[in-house]
């Protein structure tokens, strides 16, 4: 099998709030799939922040949530922090073997395409979805970063998720707000981070897998 370069999404919340997390002086994040393994970490060194969530809500003895707004500066900056969600840190456990992962979301869209048209592979974007389903906000970003690649490039799969993109792209945040995950966290209050993760590049930080298996800022 040819080596690949791998984007990872998941909008709505989970590579949004990673990217902000990093964005905000944060020195590294590692995703993981369970809270055990979360869990297990956090007894290995206390200083680790560990974050993330379970149907959408902070999980207990957690010191945040999946919020972008859980992560200020003034927690984050120099910290390590550990993350489990319930699609997005799953989606990068299935992708482990790739030969290059990086994590993209609205905000980051152009940049991470750009980052990921750096690396000599073959190129694959993954979206996250929810429990199985595909998601409307993930197919948007996908387009978005498909939108910054020569279209000779693209499948027939990347050609629908442009499609979705290039008849939304006037109107993204209205676009973002009906998809279903969205309504959802309308519904729990959450207007606040779906309105923050509809915005399309507002930041340049791509988070890049090091060898290490933590995400970091531009590795
Ligand atoms: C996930 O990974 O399932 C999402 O980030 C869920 C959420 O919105 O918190």
């Amino acid at each position: 099998m040819s080596k690949r370069s791998v984007l990872v999404i998941d909008t709505l919340r989970a590579t949004t709030t990673l990217t902000t997390i990093l964005d905000r002086g944060a020195a590294k994040v590692l995703t993981c799939a369970s809270l055990d393994e979360a869990f297990h970490y956090k007894r290995q060194d206390p200083a680790l922040i560990l974050g993330g969530e379970r149907h959408n809500q902070p999980v207990p003895g957690f010191d945040a949530g999946n919020s972008p707004f859980d992560y200020p500066p003034d927690l984050v900056e120099g910290r390590s922090v550990i993350l489990t969600t319930t699609n997005g840190t799953q989606a990068v456990s299935r992708v482990q073997r790739a030969a290059w992962v990086g994590l993209a979301c609205l905000l980051n869209a152009a940049s991470a395409a750009r980052r990921q048209q750096m690396q000599n592979f073959d190129a694959l974007v993954v979206c996250a979805g929810t429990v199985g389903e595909v998601s409307w906000e993930d197919v948007l970003t996908a387009g978005a970063v498909i939108n910054e690649w020569p279209e000779r490039d693209w499948t027939d799969a990347a050609r629908l998720a442009w499609t979705a993109f290039a008849a939304n792209q006037t109107q993204i945040a209205q676009s973002v707000m009906q998809s279903r995950h969205a309504q959802h966290l309308l519904v729990s209050g959450m207007q606040r981070d779906v309105a923050y993760a509809a915005r399309m590049n507002q930041s340049s930080t791509v988070p890049v897998r090091g060898p290490d298996g933590w995400f970091y800022h531009n590795v």
